[in-house]
């Protein structure tokens, strides 16, 4: 029997149209070899929609994402609206739709192919085998805690204020999720904090400690954020899974993401406790080449498999993808971005081709 989902396309600014059209013919294929039919519908959103309706995340684009059963997004933002005040930011529509959908739980893996490792700039034995999954808590901390904004002082001075702020159940939701994640993968789980400075960091340690007895099967250790930082270049194989909250995780995961050498190949799951997840490439919409044929598609094909996996139970279509990107990877089809010597150039859509091709 058929089985039907809806999609909500988000393609957003800059490259996002162009790599967002790669990864729905290659969704239509593998749906039409496995029985799945997808209903996509694409809405607005970023600085595409601030240009329509004056608002990076209009009432309407939430309510279609939220009628469907997943979210694909592609990349949002661009020089054109970098000067507008914060409200009308596209960073901000994505931060509402963060939040307008729950998504707590932010999965970013980042995981070295062999046939990229020299696009790294960490040497071949450092990153050989390198795969890490950065659980990253996504709807609190710094970035929604209040309050938050800038004032006048008692001084008349000018003070700009955000609040790092997690309470008990917002850390064990983000902790059990992570827990669940090592199980599935390697079984060790790293906690990042700064425990040793901040009381947030202290709750977020105990909180994450007192669940460990849960998990038997799952190694758990600590590291405060810097020593992670620097654990990370050092030698990231020591690395399985990393739990920690949201400006933590956005730091450190851009950081982990550079070891695989190129960001275009990284996708993103964000998860909430129901309702539909939303899944990203980590790279951004990189408007100096936007338009021209030259963006990799591959970091939103595998955002794609992530849904497939993640947000519809669909492993099987979520395999044949991941297999197709190694298979072009191995045929020697590089975009730009992870150009080497001896490989063949292409642009996203003849690597979209290939990738057809490689689906079968
Ligand atoms: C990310 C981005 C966002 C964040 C920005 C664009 C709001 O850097 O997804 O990592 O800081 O979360
Ligand atoms: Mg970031």
């Amino acid at each position: 029997m058929t089985q039907s989902f809806r999609i909500t396309l988000l393609p957003g600014d800059g490259i996002g149209p162009e790599i967002m059209a790669v990864a729905v013919e290659v969704l239509k294929l593998v749906g039409s070899q496995l029985d799945l039919q997808f209903e996509f519908q694409s809405a607005p959103m970023g600085g595409v929609a601030i240009d329509e309706t004056g608002s990076p995340l209009p009432e309407a684009t939430l309510a279609a994402c939220r009628q469907s059963d997943a979210v694909l997004l592609a990349a949002i933002g661009g020089y054109k609206w970098d000067t507008l005040p914060r409200h009308l930011r596209p960073e901000t529509g994505l931060l509402g739709l963060r939040a307008g959908l729950g998504l707590f739980a932010n999965l970013r893996p980042a995981t070295i192919l062999p046939q990229l490792i020299d696009a790294s700039s960490l040497k071949r034995e450092v990153v050989e085998g390198v795969d890490i999954m950065v659980v990253r808590e996504l709807t609190g901390g710094i970035y929604f805690g209040e309050p938050k904004g800038i004032f006048t002082a008692e001084t008349g001075e000018q003070r700009g204020v955000n609040t790092m702020a997690y309470t008990t159940s917002e850390i064990d939701r983000i902790g059990r999720v992570a827990f669940e994640t090592a199980q599935k993968r390697g079984g060790r789980l790293c906690s990042v904090d700064k425990a040793n400075v901040l009381e947030v960091s202290q709750l977020w340690r105990d909180r994450i400690t007192a669940l460990a007895p849960d998990y038997p099967d799952v190694e758990l250790s600590h590291l405060y954020v810097d020593n992670a930082a620097m654990q990370l270049v050092r030698w990231p194989k020591q690395f399985d899974t990393i739990v920690t909250g949201n400006l933590f995780g956005d730091i450190l995961s851009d950081a982990a993401a550079m070891l695989t050498g190129s960001i275009g190949m990284l996708p993103s799951a964000s998860l909430g406790a129901d309702g539909p997840g939303v899944f990203e490439p980590v790279h951004g919409s990189a408007p100096d080449i936007a338009g021209q044929d030259k963006a990799n598609p591959l970091a939103q094909v595998l955002s794609a498999a992530m849904m497939l996996r993640y947000g519809l139970n669909q492993p099987e279509a979520a395999d044949r993808i991941e297999t197709a990107v190694l298979l072009v990877l191995d045929q020697g089809y590089r975009t730009g971005d992870i150009m080497a010597e001896g490989m063949t150039p292409v642009g996203c859509k003849a690597m979209g081709e290939a990738l057809l091709k490689a689906l079968g």
